[in-house]
């Protein structure tokens, strides 16, 4: 199908969807050998959220979704696609995007998830502007929501006071040329992908008792590998992007990181020369939520009234894979 070029694909509304149990450095020093100002130098983080073990990834994903829905100003029944980010379906399958098309009535809508680890967000707003802007779709609603705690090892310190849980949702639609999601930069490195992982629960190595035993179905993460790609990549597809558009870095009003470590976005920001006033942080309240942190933190920042008519929104993310994706939305209110 030929490109549209009288308009754009942009967001028209967002939501998320956080458990309301909060975990506290405290409370896990009462769980392994860790400290409150151990876990705060390191990474910035001083709770996070906690889903109840009753509560599914499609819950979150379809709570997130009925606040996008309604604050795009559309009905279910208008979208025409779901896609759902998640490294944690509720079911290997059905993909967890069918169990939010069934609860939310989307009934017209095709459903698909992707696997792109902390990347996700960005990855499905990619996908989604390629069917806005191919003249495919008028509405796709892009999800993100992860339940780490899930597969979390609560033995493990190296990786159980990182992650949280949580969900954000987007309406993508066609919005005013000159607006909107004005590029994207997605990529991977496979090479890597060892790094940070879950061993067993797939093809390579189906559920057995000994892989219960040894937790394998948990979060397996040589953390300073991760941290080294997450610092070099966070720059280089910033200023990718950035050229992509025609941009600058000091022509970005709000840049929302993927909501891994303070430490990460400290370095990028220095590299990048970008100001502490323009980045959005909630990484102290939630952890790390996979997918869902970049998701949550652009409906946080909508929400808190940080983002007006006209804005340069930049957010970037770093995941398994290993993946990245960044992207530039001109907002529109
Ligand atoms: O979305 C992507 C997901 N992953 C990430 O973004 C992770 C990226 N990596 C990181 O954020 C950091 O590497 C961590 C926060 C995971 C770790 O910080 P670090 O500064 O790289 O610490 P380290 O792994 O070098 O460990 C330093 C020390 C070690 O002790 P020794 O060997 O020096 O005695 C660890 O055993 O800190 C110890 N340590 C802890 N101590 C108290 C590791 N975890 C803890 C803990 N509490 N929770």
């Amino acid at each position: 199908m030929p490109q549209n070029n009288t308009f754009k694909a942009g967001i028209l509304g967002t939501g998320s969807f956080l458990p309301e149990n909060k975990l506290t450095n405290k409370d896990l020093e009462r769980m392994v050998d860790t400290s409150d100002e151990w876990i705060v130098s390191r990474t910035g983080i001083k709770e996070r959220r906690i889903a109840p073990p009753s509560m599914t990834t499609s819950y979150m994903a379809t709570e997130a979704a009925k606040k996008a829905i309604e604050d795009a100003k559309i009905t279910a029944e208008d979208i025409d696609l779901i896609i759902v980010a998640t490294v944690v379906p509720d079911m290997n399958f059905p993909s967890t995007a069918c169990l939010v098309q069934a609860n939310i009535g989307a009934i017209n809508a095709a459903a698909f998830d992707i696997e792109v680890g902390c990347s996700g967000f960005i990855y499905g707003l990619s996908i989604a502007k390629q069917f806005i802007e191919n003249g495919t779709y008028k509405y796709v609603l892009v999800i993100a929501a992860d339940i780490l705690s899930k597969i979390t090892n609560w033995e493990d310190r190296n990786t159980c006071v990182l992650f949280g849980d949580g969900a954000g949702a987007a309406v993508v639609g066609q919005v005013e040329n000159g607006y909107g999601i004005l590029d994207n930069f997605i990529g991977a490195d496979g090479k890597g992908g060892m790094h940070l992982y879950m061993p067993a629960g797939g093809s390579r190595m189906p559920a057995c008792e000994e892989s219960v035993k040894n937790k394998l179905h948990t979060i397996h993460m040589n953390g300073q590998e991760v941290f080294k790609f997450a610092v070099n990549v966070m720059n280089t597809a910033t200023i990718e992007v950035l050229n992509r558009c025609g941009l600058k870095p000091e022509d970005v009003d709000i840049f929302i990181p993927h909501q891994a470590n303070i430490r990460i976005i400290d370095a990028a920001m220095k590299k990048l020369k970008l100001s502490k006033e323009k980045v959005f942080i909630n990484l102290d309240k939630y952890g790390n939520m996979s997918a869902a942190s970049v998701a949550v933190a652009l409906d946080e920042a909508l929400k808190a009234g940080k983002i007006k008519n006209g804005d340069i929104i930049l957010m970037v993310a770093f995941g398994a894979g290993l993946t990245w994706g960044s992207t530039v939305i001109k907002w529109l209110e």
